[in-house]
């Protein structure tokens, strides 16, 4: 791959960016509008300014891998990229819409990929030019430094799809792990319902925040606890996805935690908007329970 798109350029679609230019790879990166494109930009040149004062990277490395990165305010220029990745919200619609534009450049033989945590690829699809050129690319946050990437055919996805997709996640360094188009593919339907059940046991007031993901960070061994990894992937996000494990399964194991919707109704949404199990107005994030 020469050249690729993002199109959602938050905390997904900016470390999918700045990973990607780092391996070499030119990057047309887009939001809802040119601004907050810009913003990613400036966000992902202040990420790999923390590499290089952590002796990570080199400086020069660092600034061509920012000068690969270009912000775009429309479609028009995906139609020279090779592969188009969808990295918006966690919202079937949004997608819809996105792939529906995307569409229209795509190029002949180019892919379109979506990050999804959740929605399925089959059906999402169908909104696409070409479903054998469709296919989940999932990716793991953050991005620049977890090693997963999964990759996740539809009915329709062509193997020549597969293949190339499956060699651009391991261009980039990644371990990749191939998952039928079942709800929350492999990780997910494995870690959300702990995080779903998290909520829970706050809510039953088994326990405080701190102490829920002191047991799981001390008794599993687990980098960070549920209630601290829900803020960080985003409690909308977290939602969301629960809501596909309920609705496409129709099993009742999967209902959305009620303090869960509470928080996400309340625009409570964790460390993106400052609140969410925790409080990130100060120094150290404080639990709000
Ligand atoms: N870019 C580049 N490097 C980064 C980074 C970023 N955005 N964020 C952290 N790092 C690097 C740091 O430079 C540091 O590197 P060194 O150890 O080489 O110095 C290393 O990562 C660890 O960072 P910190 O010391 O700052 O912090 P930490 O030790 O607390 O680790 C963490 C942070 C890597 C996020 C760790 O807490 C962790 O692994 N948490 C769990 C993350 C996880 O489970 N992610 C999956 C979420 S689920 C998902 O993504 C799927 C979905 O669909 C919802
Ligand atoms: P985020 O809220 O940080 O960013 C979403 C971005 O999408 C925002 O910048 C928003 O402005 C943009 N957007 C919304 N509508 C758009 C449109 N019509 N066109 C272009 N951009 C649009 O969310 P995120 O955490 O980066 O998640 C993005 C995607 O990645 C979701 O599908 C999510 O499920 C998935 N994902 C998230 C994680 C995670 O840990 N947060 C991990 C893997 C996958």
């Amino acid at each position: 791959m020469q050249r690729i798109a993002v199109i959602g350029a938050g905390q997904m679609g900016s470390g999918i960016a700045q990973t990607v230019a780092q391996h070499g790879i030119d990057v047309l990166l887009a939001d809802v509008d040119l601004a907050v494109a810009e913003k990613a930009v400036s966000g992902i040149e202040r990420s790999l300014g923390k590499l290089v004062a952590k002796d990570k990277i080199a400086q020069a490395d660092a600034d061509a891998a920012l000068a690969r990165i270009s912000p775009v305010a429309d479609y028009a220029p995906m139609a020279e990229a090779d592969l188009i990745i969808e990295a918006a919200t966690e919202r079937e619609a949004v997608k819809q819409a996105i792939f529906e534009q995307a569409g229209k450049v795509l190029a002949a033989d180019a892919i379109l990929a979506s990050n999804t945590s959740s929605i399925p690829i089959t059906r999402m699809a169908n909104h696409a030019p070409d479903p054998a050129r469709f296919i989940g690319l999932h990716f793991f946050n953050p991005v620049p430094v977890m090693g997963l990437i999964e990759v996740i055919p539809g009915l329709a996805t062509s193997e020549d799809t597969v293949a190339r997709t499956r060699a651009f996640a391991e261009s980039l360094g990644k371990e990749v792990v191939l998952s039928q188009d079942e709800p929350g593919f492999v990780v997910n339907r494995i870690l959300l319902p702990m995080i779903n059940e998290a909520a829970t046991v706050l809510g039953q007031g088994t326990a405080g925040i701190a102490d829920i993901d002191k047991g799981c960070r001390l008794g599993l061994n687990h980098p960070m606890g549920p209630l601290q990894l829900a803020d960080f992937v985003g409690l909308d996000t977290c939602l969301e996805i629960v809501k596909v494990l309920h609705d496409t399964t129709g099993d009742p194991r999967y209902r959305p935690a009620p303090l869960l919707v509470k928080y996400v109704e309340a625009g409570w949404l964790g460390r993106k908007t400052g609140r969410g199990f925790y409080d990130y107005s100060g120094e150290e994030p404080v639990p709000t329970r």
